[in-house]
């Protein structure tokens, strides 16, 4: 069984933080979303994976996956899409590394709250064509849809339909048979332009091929908008973060529960409370850092009490009362200076500010 994860595409769902960077990189508790999609892989068995690339954040993609914590017995293929013409079109442009071998199809920013060691051994039990993951949604428009048959098998796949016919959505993981190979090569464009997985699944099942489905017991996360993203946060954190100070902690802070506060880290006059990760060479000083917050690798907090946010790498927040609920891109700077009664800023293109 191989992998295939796609890190092409667009990346212009998650602005402004995507305005430069790809989608599967922004960080949940400090590591990619590609890392766990990676985790997952790996804890199936999976030891030969193929990464889509887009020509656009190819080079950032190649780098972030030599630079996964976990990456010793897994081998991988860069594959370069060059159009982001579709998740079909990405399965024919892998053809040649696919070859004859079933392979778990998986979407680089989709973020699920378990391992998919089970779907592949009932996959493998089986022996059906396809397989595929589902969640019950509220608004099964924004996907691609399901409909079953009684034991659970897929009768038809519709990809955004108006008029769902069930709330059944399509999580970004599939594990096909080599039959997909040929059903990639039979579809037309959508209506959208883009050769579509759904399409080629709903072909194989139009010739007879048994495609079964599982729905996903917990929490999928499609990191879309700055809530998902703080919803993921806040989710990860809980189930994975760690007690484990690498960093420098002064006699007069306090670190209370799992705080993971990563080497050159510097903690003074402080209280930090966990589940919290702090990232390299962060420093905060007479400051507060309260649950469920990720802090980026650098990032400066003084004089300021920061609340269930996400602070990206080489941000700086100063003298702020209380930051919230947030989520700021790299390099940026959020300071009050308590003699100015205005506010001054320079916001990117789709931001958001709350005051
Ligand atoms: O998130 C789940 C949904 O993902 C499913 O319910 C839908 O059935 C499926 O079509 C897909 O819909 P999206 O419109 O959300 O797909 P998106 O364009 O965001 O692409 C998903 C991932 O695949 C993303 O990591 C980028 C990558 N991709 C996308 C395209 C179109 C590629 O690598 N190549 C591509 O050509």
């Amino acid at each position: 069984m191989k992998g295939l994860v796609l890190c092409g595409g667009k990346g212009t769902r998650l602005r402004p933080l995507t305005h430069t960077g790809a989608k599967q990189l922004i960080p949940v508790a400090n590591r990619p979303i590609l890392y766990y999609v990676l985790d997952n892989l790996k804890d199936a068995g999976i030891k030969e994976v193929g990464v889509i690339i887009s020509p656009d954040t190819g080079e950032e993609i190649r780098d972030a996956v030599r630079a996964w914590d976990r990456k010793d017995g897994v081998s991988f293929r860069f594959i370069l899409q060059e159009t982001p013409s579709g998740l079909a079109h990405a399965v024919m442009v892998a053809g040649d590394f696919l070859g004859n071998d079933p392979f778990v199809m998986y979407l680089g920013d989709n973020l699920i709250g378990s391992g998919i060691a089970d779907l592949v051994e009932k996959f493998q039990r089986e022996g059906p064509d396809g397989m595929i993951l589902l969640k019950e949604v509220e608004n099964p428009s924004a996907f691609g849809v399901a409909e079953l048959s009684r034991n659970g098998e897929v009768t038809r796949l519709v990809e955004k339909p108006q008029v769902p016919p069930s709330n059944l959505a399509l999580v970004g993981v599939y594990i096909f048979s080599p039959a997909i190979l040929q059903a990639v090569s039979k579809i037309k464009p959508s209506a959208r332009g883009e050769l579509e997985i759904t399409d080629a699944i709903q072909w194989l099942i139009e010739k007879g091929a048994r495609v079964m489905s599982q729905v996903l017991g917990r929490w999928w996360l499609d990191t879309g908008k700055k809530d998902d993203l703080l919803k993921a946060n806040t989710i990860v954190l809980d189930d994975w973060a760690r007690e484990e100070i690498a960093g420098e902690v002064d006699a007069a802070s306090r670190v209370e529960g799992r705080v993971e506060l990563a080497e050159r880290a510097r903690v003074a006059g402080s209280t930090v409370r966990g589940p919290t990760v702090i990232g390299e060479g962060c420093v905060v000083e007479n400051s507060f850092i309260g649950p469920y917050t990720s802090l980026g690798e650098g990032v400066v907090v003084k004089d300021s009490v920061v609340e269930h946010c996400v602070v990206l790498a080489g941000s700086k927040i100063i003298g702020v009362d209380r930051l919230e609920d947030s989520l700021i891109g790299r390099n940026a700077q959020v300071i009050s200076h308590s003699s100015h009664r205005s506010y001054r800023m320079s916001i990117g293109d789709d931001s958001v500010v709350e005051l």
